[in-house]
């Protein structure tokens, strides 16, 4: 049975042969993510996760964009004030989901667009994918455990390298590193997801679950407990002057200027 539902139509939702796919659709901003989108795919994953009909998910956006991570015009109207808010529902929901989530990324990933990634079990990205993580750019710190993520994945010297100047780094770059597990052209990347989504539906689900369960187990504490200290002190930068620089500057569109802060 196949079903479609577009609640808002910014995140399609559609679940066919075991696989639920979540398609960032807002490509006019660039599929920015605004709280309600959080709010979507937050309540996507949690309804993922208990129904019997989804045994894989899969992320992706267009063949021209992932993500540029936060709205950052939404993200000043309606900061994330607690650990309820819809952006930390989603960070928790994708970092503790017990089912495989394939991701498919072309063109840019911002912040989160990059972050969301440590949470996939297998990703796979266009030739024109660029990943950065330019939290400090923006007057922030990181979040999703990437603080802890990151530097486990790539080693410290990249780490400080992708988080201290926020640089974005190349598809070629994300291979080499793991974070991703191949490279494509940019137009094949959301059939592959599909393909070795359609490979992983057809696998014992008890197994699955268990070898995630597994292969986390030695994370998962200080991922949840990293991901609410990193959200405690993003909640409180976003309020400060350099965050305010830096936003108003994006919204302005001119450089920001750090002098002061
Ligand atoms: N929040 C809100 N709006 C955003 C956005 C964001 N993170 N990223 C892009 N947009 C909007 C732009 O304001 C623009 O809107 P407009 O057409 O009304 O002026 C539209 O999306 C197109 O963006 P533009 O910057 O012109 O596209 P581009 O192809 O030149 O560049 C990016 C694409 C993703 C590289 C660039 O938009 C970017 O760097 N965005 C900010 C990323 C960022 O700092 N994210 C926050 C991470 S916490």
């Amino acid at each position: 049975m196949t079903t479609t539902h577009q609640t808002p139509a910014e995140i399609l939702t559609h679940v066919d042969a075991g696989v639920m796919t979540l398609t960032l659709n807002r490509i006019d901003k660039k599929n920015s993510i605004t709280a309600a989108m959080y709010g979507t795919l937050a309540d996507a994953l949690e309804s993922a996760n208990h129904d019997a009909a989804v045994r894989v998910v899969v992320i992706q956006g267009h063949e021209s964009i992932f993500s540029a991570g936060n709205d950052i015009g939404d993200f000043l109207k309606n900061p994330p004030a607690t650990q309820d808010s819809p952006v930390f529902r989603f960070l928790r929901g994708i970092s503790s989901f017990p089912k495989p989530i394939v991701a498919s990324v072309c063109g840019p990933a911002v912040g989160i667009g990059t972050t969301m990634l440590l949470h996939c079990d297998l990703v796979y990205a266009g030739d024109n994918a660029a990943f950065s993580m330019p939290f400090v750019n923006l007057g922030l710190c990181p979040e999703a455990a990437s603080s802890f993520l990151v530097p486990q994945l790539m080693g410290y010297p990249r780490a400080a390298e992708a988080l201290l100047l926020g640089e974005p780094f190349s598809a070629e770059t994300a291979l080499e590193v793991g974070l991703i597990n191949r490279i494509v052209p940019p137009a094949e990347a959301n059939a592959l997801a599909q393909r070795q989504a359609l490979k992983l539906v057809a696998k014992p689900l008890s197994s699955l679950l268990e070898t995630k369960r597994l292969m986390k187990k030695g994370n998962a504490g200080i991922v949840a407990e990293r991901m609410a200290e990193e959200g405690a002190s993003f909640g409180r930068m976003l309020q400060e002057p350099a965050a305010r620089e830096a936003f108003g500057a994006f919204m302005e569109k001119r450089k920001p200027d750090f002098s002061a802060v």
